[in-house]
Parts: structure tokens; sequence; C-alpha cells
């Protein structure tokens, strides 16, 4: 996701200026109440710093919605009976993502979980990967299990695959990617889990049948009630608690343990840790917790 920038505005540090430069008029209150909505309805926790990523997302939502001022765009969010509230969340969620982000999860998984699980009778193994995004790590779960279990139709395996964002759901689910998402995958992965494919005259392509039928793709808000019964054997949550504070991660492991047996797996980020969040998880790796 990117924002659109205006190269004057970077210079300027009178709030009085840039408020008077700006297409719409983005005071401290409309800053602070839309920041308290974010926190209340996704848990991610805006520092002050993102005053302009905020003004930059949703000054594109007030264009689309032919709206002229943030004061009008507060009262739609308030009035609208929800509608708007989902793209709101779109605007603001950060949805980097790349196949196989942080590798050493995945030879994780093949060297410890799936390799050994071989030797075991045909068994069930429940994955799921919370904050997805556009689906490049549940795709890459997926081709880690292809790679590494042969005969995959006498396993009971499902990655479930979740995310708050509609938008990046649906792309996710379509599983079709430009060919620069591509370009550190190698040749072999490309040409077994991918067919070529043209969009409006550029080169793509698409996850194939089998791939896709690995993985269940829902819309998923963290901060609501988890629905899913499990166990989970390996959970995969990266990049996504980065931007909660310490209370709303806490409570969030809390009921994310309840979801595993000890011994089942969680993966965060490379910037991320259960240190002073939860005790219910022992760090056994690189950002690898095993479930006490
Ligand atoms: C930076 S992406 C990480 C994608 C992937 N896990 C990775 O590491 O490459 C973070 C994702 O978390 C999602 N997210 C943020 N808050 C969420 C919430 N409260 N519930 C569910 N998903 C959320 C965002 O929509 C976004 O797609």
């Amino acid at each position: 996701m990117t924002t659109k920038t205006n190269p004057i505005l970077p210079m300027l540090h009178d709030t009085q200026t840039m408020t008077r430069l700006r297409e719409f008029e983005f005071g401290n209150e409309d800053f602070e109440a839309l920041r308290k909505l974010v926190k209340q309805i996704t848990g991610i926790n805006l520092s002050d710093q993102k005053r302009e990523l905020v003004y930059g997302r949703l000054a594109r939502r007030l264009r689309a919605l032919q709206l002229r001022s943030f004061a009008e765009y507060r009262e739609l969010l308030a009035e609208d009976g929800g509608q708007e509230i989902v793209q709101f969340c779109n605007a603001i969620t950060t949805n980097l993502t790349a196949f196989f982000r942080e590798p050493h999860h995945f030879d994780y998984l093949r060297d410890q979980v799936l390799t050994p699980l071989l030797a075991a009778a045909p068994r069930r193994l429940r994955i799921w990967s919370a904050g997805c995004s556009t689906g490049e790590e549940p795709y890459s779960l997926a081709m880690t299990v292809l790679e590494t279990v042969a005969d995959v139709k006498r396993w009971d395996i499902r990655i479930l695959a979740t995310d708050l964002d509609s938008d990046v759901l649906e792309r996710a689910r379509c599983g079709i990617y430009a060919e620069d998402r591509l370009k550190n995958m190698t040749l072999q992965r490309r040409t077994r889990f991918f067919t070529e494919r043209r969009e409006r005259d550029n080169l793509c392509y698409e996850a194939t049948p089998e791939l896709k039928s690995l993985i269940t793709f829902k819309q998923l808000n963290l901060m609501h009630p988890l629905p899913m019964r499990g166990p989970l054997d390996v959970i995969f949550c990266r990049n996504v608690v980065i931007y909660f504070d310490k209370d709303t991660q806490r409570e969030l492991f809390s009921r994310v343990a309840h979801l595993q047996r000890p011994g089942d797996l969680l993966f965060l980020g490379h910037s991320e840790s259960l240190f002073k969040v939860s005790e219910s998880y022992t760090p056994i790796g690189k950002t690898i917790y095993k479930r006490g």
C-alpha cells in the first residue's frame, strides 16, 4: 500500500501552514478521533508519526466519497451503519508481505514438523496463517507442505488463512500475482505451483488448484472472539501484533494459547516477541515458540 505524498509538505513543520496546503482540513481532533476508532476496531496503535500516513490513506476515501472535510468523514463513519468502517479499516492496515518471507520459518516447518511426521501414520495437521494479507504467506506454507509430503491426499492437512482487510483477502483468494512478486522464487517452484496468464497485457502467475485446495480463506478480526475449535498444530502470526500495544498483545495471545496443545508451535515476525506478553509459550528458535 502506498501513500500519495506532496514533495513540499515534508519540509514544512508549521501545522497551520500544513493545514492550509492540504486538500482537506485535518486537525488534531480529527486525528485523535480516528486513531481512537482504529485502536478500538483493529487493535492497531497509531503513533503520532503516523499522522501523515492516516491523512494520505483516508484522503483517497474522502475523494471517492466526494466529501469536503474529515469532520464529514467522521460523521459518515458514525452514521452509515458500519458500511464505511470496512473501507476505513482496509485503508489503514499495512499489508506488506512476500513469498517465503523470513525463510527460516519455512525450513523449520519442513525439517522439524513435517519431515518427522512423515515417519508416523498419516494424520491431521492444522495450520493457521493469522493476518495473511494478500496470501503469499499461506501459499508459501502450502508449497512447503506439498514439497515435503509426497502423498498429501492420505493426510488431513488444512491451512486456515485469515485477515481483517477484505480487499487483501479477496486478492489472496484469487491467488494471482504480478511477475515481480515471484522474482525471488525458484523456477522449479514457479513452474510446479503457478500457471502463467495475461492480465491486461501483463504477465501474471496464478496459484494452481492443488495449492489453493489446501487453504481456506476467511475474514477474521483478531480483536473478536476466535471462532475456530482447534487444536492448531502451527500458527503463523507474523508482522501483525507489531502494530498492537502490549495489553492488546497479552489479551490476544491468551486467547490464541487456548487453541493450542503443549508442543504446538507459534511463529512471530522478525521484530516481535512474547517477552512480557505470554508465559504460555517457550522460545525455541528465532521468533519460534512452543506452547508449554
Ligand atoms: C504486515 S501484514 C503481514 C502479512 C504476513 N503475515 C507476513 O508476515 O508477511 C499484517 C496483516 O495483518 C492484518 N491485520 C491487522 N490488524 C488485524 C486484526 N485486528 N485482525 C486481523 N488481521 C489484522 C492486516 O490487514 C495485514 O494484512
